[in-house]
């Protein structure tokens, strides 16, 4: 991954994946990698985020209209990097910089109890706070904590996710970061043959045994990319340790 180049047009088009149709080059020219949303897209995004990790956060929050309400509701407008064609959100990942993430309205301290509270009634509210919270973990300060990455799928094998993840690294190069970090599940055999691919190595498997006959998978990785110094701007908060959610 050539991290100069994207420094300076994290935009372009990242190619990798040999020659393509000419019917291909238009699509790609015509998808652009952004970062953030604004409220056009969040209609777009919940439900690209709700259909790719539906298994997951069906367990903490069972109706599907709880889900959307709570993801409009909560989504951090800043924190992600949007594949965007013909106005529409077609990929997107979210991040956690200075303690602000994706996800975090929901899943984080303090304005999560109220949200899953106030849409879903005390108990129904409480399941899915123990759930998120099996979930959570801490991250240094030195590290990007990609916060789930999902590509629609009429629109997946063409790239969209490696340019998502690619920017996602550039970017945390930029602010100074060391590491960039992601969780995926044990049976997410495509997802973590594309991060290796990328650059991404195992650096722990966390096993849910117990819990296997509740989340449907046994074990989740946390894999990390490590970042050659670039002296980047060095804007990302320091001092504390965050947390944040394993996809
Ligand atoms: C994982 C995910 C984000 C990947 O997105 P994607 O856009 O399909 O990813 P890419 O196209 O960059 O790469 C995927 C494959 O397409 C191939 N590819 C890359 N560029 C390509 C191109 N221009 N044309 C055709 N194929 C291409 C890659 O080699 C890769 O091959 P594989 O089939 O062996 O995996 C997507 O599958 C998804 O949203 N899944 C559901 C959510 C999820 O599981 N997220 C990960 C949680 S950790």
């Amino acid at each position: 991954m050539n991290l100069d180049a994207l420094k300076r047009n994290p935009e372009r088009d990242l190619g990798g994946a040999g020659p393509l149709k000419s019917d291909e080059v238009n699509l790609r020219d015509r998808i652009r990698i952004l970062h953030g949303l604004t409220e056009e897209h969040i209609d777009d995004v919940v439900r690209l985020y709700d259909l790719a990790f539906r298994q997951k956060l069906a367990l903490a929050i069972p109706r599907t209209e709880d889900r959307l309400a709570l993801f409009r509701k909560t989504f951090s407008r800043s924190s992600c990097i949007r594949a965007e064609l013909s106005d529409r959100i077609i990929g997107v990942v979210g991040y956690q910089l200075n303690a602000e993430s994706f996800t975090g309205g929901l899943t984080g301290d303090g304005v999560s109890w109220r949200a899953l509270r106030e849409q879903m009634g005390l108990n129904r509210a409480i399941r899915a706070f123990i759930v998120f919270t099996l979930f959570r973990r801490s991250v240094p300060s030195n590290t990007l904590l990609l916060d789930g990455i999902a590509v629609k799928e009429s629109h997946r094998n063409q790239g969209i996710g490696s340019r998502l993840l690619e920017s996602a690294v550039a970017f945390a190069a930029e602010k100074g970061f060391e590491k960039v970090r992601l969780n995926v599940i044990g049976t997410n055999h495509r997802a973590k043959a594309l991060y290796e691919r990328k650059g991404f190595v195992v650096r722990a498997t966390r096993y849910f045994l117990y819990l296997h006959w509740l989340f449907g998978f046994s074990k989740s990785y946390e894999m990390h990319c490590d970042l050659p110094p670039t002296g980047g701007t060095g804007d990302r908060q320091p001092k504390t340790e965050n947390h944040g959610q394993a996809r």
